[in-house]
């Protein structure tokens, strides 16, 4: 089974859902940059507080704030641990530090076409507490509004305004998907069609993992 393994794909393109998935049926920790993020800027800390403005206008936090964030939690894993890199590296200057830290055994590109993205996002429904997602069609909370994981209030992202969206596109596009040829060309990507159910991509997921 691949112990390292780092999620690659657009926005919304389910990277966080079958992370989750993988974290739950296979034991792998599940390291969210996005999530980080989030909570620090919830809880207002010194990183939150410069991340948020980034954020919330669809660009990317600076590398070195990344990087230095990751080194920490990479450091702190434990021998042998399975893990998954969901949102991280974003750039090729944090595929180049995770690369000097760990060995990845495979890069996942889940490929979603771009109106699809923007349906799963601007319909997105996320939890606060919990970090679970729900899409409001494809995979509605059982009580509208609320978590079914934790019960707590779900919320929709700023960053997942329409406007918002198109921005993240552009940048994804600029900064990150020169991954799916930095990893190509190092033997260890793999694309999967995003696009189906959710349990049906958890079964090509899977496939390629183990
Ligand atoms: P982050 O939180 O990482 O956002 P993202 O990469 O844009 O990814 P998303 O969380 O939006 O989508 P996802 O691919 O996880 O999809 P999901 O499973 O939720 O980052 C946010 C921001 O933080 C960035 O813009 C940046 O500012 C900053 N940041 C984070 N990491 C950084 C880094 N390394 N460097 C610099 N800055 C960084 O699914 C989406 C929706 O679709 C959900 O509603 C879900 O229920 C639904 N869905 C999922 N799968 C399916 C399916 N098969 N069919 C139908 N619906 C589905």
């Amino acid at each position: 089974m691949k112990r390292t393994i780092v999620l690659l794909g657009p926005p919304g393109s389910g990277k966080g859902t079958q992370g989750e998935k993988l974290s739950q049926e296979l034991g792998f920790v599940r390291l969210s940059t996005g999530d980080m993020l989030r909570e620090a800027a919830r809880n207002g800390t010194p990183l939150g507080i410069k991340a948020k403005g980034y954020m919330d206008s669809g660009a990317l936090v600076p590398n070195e704030l990344i990087i230095n964030l990751m080194k920490e939690k990479v450091a702190s894993l434990g021998e042998g641990v399975g893990v998954i890199f969901d949102g991280f590296p974003r750039t090729v200057e944090q595929a180049d530090a995770l690369g000097e830290q760990i060995k990845v055994d495979l890069a996942l590109n889940l490929d979603v076409d771009d109106d699809e993205l923007i349906n799963r996002l601007t319909k997105r429904r996320s939890c606060p507490k919990c970090n679970s997602v729900f899409h409001l069609e494809y995979n509605p909370p059982a009580k509208p509004g609320i978590c079914d994981k934790c019960g707590a209030e779900l919320y929709h992202r700023d960053d997942d305004k329409e406007e918002t969206v198109a921005n993240r596109l552009k940048v994804y596009r600029k900064n990150t998907m020169p991954l799916i040829e930095y990893y190509e060309k190092r033997g260890i990507l793999q694309t999967i069609k995003g696009e189906g159910s959710i349990d049906e991509i958890f079964a090509n997921v899977k496939k390629t993992v183990l």
